[in-house]
């Protein structure tokens, strides 16, 4: 399996859990069922009855916090053990379910889906999507990609392709050349781009509002383990310092279903809110909004899956691809995967 079990992924946006409701999700290839408990904390359990294999969230939710199996009624506290079986006065040993670790933060619900203990510590922070902090968010997107998270990872550490793939919104094909700088820990990467003087694109444009024609388009992409992407882009005027420019956080976070499969939960906040004469009416929000749902699914989700299609079809002619000065921020974190993946798989 091509997935790190000890790292925290995201379940679901917290909008998306609604109190008395019941989600369920495949997160790397285990069914999971979703629901709030009467305190309104997300709890996590196995979507699968030990008694006949039925799924939970086909079930229905407890008063005191807990969920019963729609077939044979067997109820489950939230902390997954049996609390009662309807048939009889004895609750066999192995009516349990594994109940996962979740953590609420940042308006989105992550889970741990590994055996060592989980740190808390380890979730990377997203705090421009919280709605305490006064961003203007655009709204929260899942889309479902056709393909291996890891060919995501790529897409996004090698920002080259904005140049080409989203020519005029987010970057220009005239102007492909940056100054490139990779920094890396044990679990994470981060790049940096500049590109300097070129055609302020469009999204930026919109933002800054202010008739500049060129720029410097300032971009850092930051990878955490395994499915986490967090990009900060901005425009500033020609040859200034990058705090003097505007522009987005973007949170890209990737929830493995199947190794051919991968939840993208996408949103954006724009960065200076409150820049004078700066545009962040409810148009903008929408706009913004738009542009990077139209960049996404139009032009990244269609090449992503015709390219990991070629690669599923011909795995030999794809083994060895040819590697490009862009190519060293997702070869790094490829690498750390790799490693993780091991350690995870070896003899303790
Ligand atoms: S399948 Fe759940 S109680 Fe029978
Ligand atoms: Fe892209």
């Amino acid at each position: 399996m091509p997935f790190v079990r000890n790292c925290w992924y995201v379940a679901l946006w917290s909008e998306d859990l609604h109190s008395g409701a019941i989600e369920n999700r495949i997160i790397l290839s285990e069914p999971v069922v979703f629901y709030r408990d009467q305190q309104g904390q997300p709890v996590a359990l196995f979507d699968i009855c030990p008694h006949r294999f039925a799924p939970l969230s086909k079930g229905r939710l407890l008063p005191g916090g807990g969920i019963a199996c729609g077939y044979h009624g067997l109820e489950f506290g939230a902390d997954g053990t049996c609390i009662r079986n309807p048939h009889g006065d004895r609750i066999p040993n192995r009516a349990q379910v594994k109940r996962y670790p979740l953590v609420e933060q940042d308006s989105l619900i992550w889970i741990w889906m590994g055996d060592q203990t989980p740190d808390p510590a380890l979730i990377p922070r997203y705090d421009f999507l919280d709605p305490v902090n006064g961003y203007t968010v655009t709204s929260r997107e899942t889309l479902t990609m056709p393909c291996d998270y890891r060919l995501i990872v790529d897409n996004l550490l090698d920002l080259s392709h904005i140049n080409f793939l989203h020519d005029g919104i987010l970057g220009h094909a005239d102007a492909p050349r940056a100054d490139i700088s990779v920094t890396t820990g044990d679990r994470w990467v981060e790049v940096t781009r500049i590109s300097r003087n070129l055609p302020v694109p469009a999204l930026f444009a919109m933002l800054l509002n202010d008739g500049s024609e060129r720029g410097d388009l300032w971009n850092t992409i930051r990878w955490d383990l395994a499915g986490c992407l967090k990009n900060d882009a901005l425009v500033c005027p020609v040859g200034a310092d990058r705090n003097d420019g505007d522009g987005i956080f973007g949170a890209h976070l990737l929830t493995p279903v199947t190794e051919e499969t991968t939840l993208y939960h996408i949103a954006a906040a724009r960065q200076k809110t409150a820049r004078a004469g700066s545009e962040t009416s409810e148009e903008v929000r929408q706009r913004l909004g738009e542009l990077r749902r139209f960049a996404f699914e139009m032009q990244d989700q269609p090449m992503i899956a015709a390219q990991a299609e070629i690669m599923r079809k011909y795995p030999e002619a794809t083994h060895h691809p040819v590697f490009l000065e862009i190519d060293t921020g997702p070869a790094q974190a490829q690498a750390i995967i790799k490693r993780h993946i091991a350690a995870e798989n070896s003899p303790a």
